[in-house]
């Protein structure tokens, strides 16, 4: 049985090594060179403190799968102003009517091409729509599902549209 749970500071743990560990969509330059710089207790710290600014003022931005409440999968997503990484993407920026999906990750990889990746995406669009956001954006892939939100296949099966489209990370929208 699946369940979508918003991030809290009690769960924060949860929330699969790999991400709580990253800062890549928080920063902007080298990120390799950067994470050499930082303890993981500073990431985690930076991390958190990311994630407490952006649920103060966009409201929830972290979410667990569950599954028979084990967390199997992670979304991030938020005003794109609250993700600085974007400049690097040629396709963007993502429009600031649009909820910016960072990452949408089912953590192991035999368990994937399950319907746990539909079940997250359409449960974040329904917690979204019933906030009042009208659109959600995305840099899919083109080709490969090794990117931060997953491949372009994945989002034109749920009705996005490539809205710009300058390498292989085109930005895709969906009014929701
Ligand atoms: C993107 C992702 C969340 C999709 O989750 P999922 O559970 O595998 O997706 P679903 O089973 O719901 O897939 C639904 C449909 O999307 C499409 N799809 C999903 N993954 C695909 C892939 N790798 N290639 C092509 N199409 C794909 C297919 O049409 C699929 O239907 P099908 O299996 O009947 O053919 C998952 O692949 C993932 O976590 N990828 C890694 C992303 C990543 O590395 N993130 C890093 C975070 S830092």
């Amino acid at each position: 049985m699946l369940k979508l749970a918003p991030v809290e500071p009690e769960n924060f743990n949860g929330i699969d090594k790999s991400c709580r560990f990253c800062l890549y969509w928080q920063t902007t330059g080298s990120y390799m060179e950067m994470m050499e710089t930082l303890s993981k207790q500073k990431i985690e710290e930076m991390k958190r403190v990311w994630y407490i600014d952006t649920r103060r003022n966009f409201g929830d931005c972290c979410f667990l799968v569950y599954l028979s409440n084990v967390p199997v999968g992670f979304i991030q997503c938020a005003s794109p102003e609250a993700f600085p990484r974007i400049v690097d993407y040629s396709s963007g920026p993502p429009n600031n009517d649009a909820v910016f999906l960072a990452c949408l990750y089912v953590f192991r990889r035999e368990m994937r091409r399950r319907g746990i990746g539909t079940f997250m995406l359409e449960s974040v669009i329904k917690n979204l729509r019933q906030r009042g956001f009208g659109a959600i954006e995305t840099f899919a892939r083109k080709d490969s599902e090794n990117n931060p939100s997953g491949p372009l296949e994945f989002y034109l099966k749920h009705g996005f549209k490539v809205i710009a489209e300058k390498d292989e990370f085109p930005l895709v929208r969906l009014e929701i």
